[in-house]
C-alpha cells in the first residue's frame, strides 16, 4: 500500500479544468492518479507514466477499463518525446512526486532497503542502466565518496567509501545487508546509535543508479514548454537536493530579466515562463506525518504557465 503524500493539496492546486488534460509523470501506486480521475470529466484525458513495469501493471490492473487513462512505462527525462510520439500536445497540469514509492521498499528483491537482505539492484527501471552492485563493487574510491558526500550529505563518506574499498579487495560485495554491516563496521560507534548508519548511503546510491537529480533537471524545462497558458507544474520532493533544484527553477523561470541588477538596460531577453503559486514550499499536516512518516520531509512545489 502507498499512500499518497499530500493529496488534497496536490489535486487542489493541479487541476484547473475538469475537462482538461494531466499527466502524472510518477504513477507509483496510483494514489495520485486515482484522484486526477475522480475530479475530472468523461472529456478529459490522462496519462500516467512510469520508468518502474510493475507500477504500470499493478496500477492498470487495478483501474481495469478507463477508456480516458493512457499507461506509459518510461522516464520522464524523456517527457517532451513521450508526449509527442502519443500526439498529445499541450496538457493543463504535470504532476512529479518523486522518488520510491512503498512497493519499491517492501519489495525486498528490489534491493532498495537497508532493513531486508537483497542483491544489490535499486534500479526503479530494472530494464536499464547500472545496479548499484556495479557502483559498490568497481567504483573508485573517489567516486564512491564523492556520491556519498554529495547525495547522501553523510559526514562519514570517506570512511565508508574505504570500507567499501578494503571489504571488496577480498570478494565483491553482494548484497544490501552485507553493505550494511560494512558501512556499520567503517563509521564511529556513537553514530551509530544516533541513526541508521547506512540510511545516507543508501540513499545516495539510490539517486546515483536512477540518476534522479539528472532526470528532474532534464524534466523541469519541458513541462514549462508542455504547458498550455494557466497550466500548472505540481512537484513534490522529499530531500533538500530535489527540493533546491525545484526552487531555483521556479524562481529562474519566474523572472522577468536575468541581466545583472546593475545593467541599466536589459539585453538578456528572457521572457517569463512561470509564475510562482507556492511563495514558500506547502508541507504536510502534523496529522498526516502521523499517519504516513514518509510524508515527513515531503514539499509541494506549484508554478503556473504565464498567459502568452
Ligand atoms: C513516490 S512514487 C509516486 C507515488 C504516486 N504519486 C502515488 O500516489 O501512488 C514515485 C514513482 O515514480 C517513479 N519514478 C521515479 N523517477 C522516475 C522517472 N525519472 N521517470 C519515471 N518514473 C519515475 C518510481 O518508479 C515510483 O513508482
Amino acid at each position: 500500500m502507498h499512500l499518497p503524500v499530500l493529496y488534497a493539496e496536490t489535486l487542489e492546486y493541479l487541476i484547473t479544468d475538469h475537462q482538461g488534460s494531466y499527466v502524472d509523470c510518477t504513477l507509483g501506486g496510483g494514489g495520485h492518479f486515482r484522484g486526477i480521475i475522480q475530479r475530472t470529466g468523461s472529456e478529459a484525458l490522462l496519462i500516467g507514466i512510469d520508468q518502474d513495469p510493475a507500477a504500470i501493471q499493478r496500477v492498470q490492473e487495478q483501474l481495469g477499463e478507463e477508456l480516458r487513462a493512457r499507461f506509459i512505462k518510461g522516464n520522464f527525462r524523456d517527457l517532451e518525446s513521450i508526449l509527442i510520439r502519443n500526439e498529445i500536445a499541450g496538457v493543463n497540469g504535470i504532476l512529479i512526486d518523486l522518488g520510491v514509492s512503498s512497493f519499491h521498499l517492501d519489495e525486498e528483491e528490489r534491493g532498495f532497503s537497508y532493513h531486508k537482505e537483497a542483491l544489490l539492484d535499486m534500479r526503479m527501471d530494472p530494464e536499464n542502466g547500472n545496479s548499484a552492485w556495479e557502483i559498490v563493487n568497481k567504483w573508485s574510491v573517489k567516486d564512491l565518496q564523492r556520491i556519498i558526500h554529495t547525495y547522501g550529505e553523510e559526514r562519514f563518506a570517506g570512511k565508508i567509501a574505504r570500507g567499501i574499498a578494503k571489504a571488496r579487495s577480498d570478494a565483491p560485495i553482494q548484497t544490501t545487508l552485507d553493505l550494511v554491516e560494512i558501512i556499520r563496521q567503517s563509521v564511529p560507534a556513537a553514530y551509530r546509535r544516533e541513526t541508521h548508519p547506512a540510511r545516507r548511503t543508501f540513499q545516495a546510491l539510490r539517486i546515483e543508479v536512477n540518476q534522479e537529480l539528472e532526470a528532474l533537471k532534464e524534466v523541469l524545462p519541458q513541462a514549462v514548454r508542455l504547458l498550455k497558458p494557466g497550466g500548472r507544474l505540481c512537484v513534490i520532493s522529499f530531500h533538500s537536493l530535489e527540493d533546491r533544484i525545484v526552487k531555483e527553477f521556479f524562481i529562474h523561470e519566474a523572472k522577468e530579466c536575468l541581466c545583472p541588477a546593475k545593467q541599466p538596460i536589459c539585453t538578456c531577453d528572457h521572457v517569463a515562463g512561470l509564475k510562482i503559486l507556492t511563495k514558500k514550499p506547502v508541507v504536510p499536516s502534523p496529522e498526516e506525518v502521523a499517519d504516513n512518516s514518509r510524508a515527513r520531509s515531503a514539499k509541494l512545489r506549484v508554478a503556473e504557465k504565464k498567459m502568452c
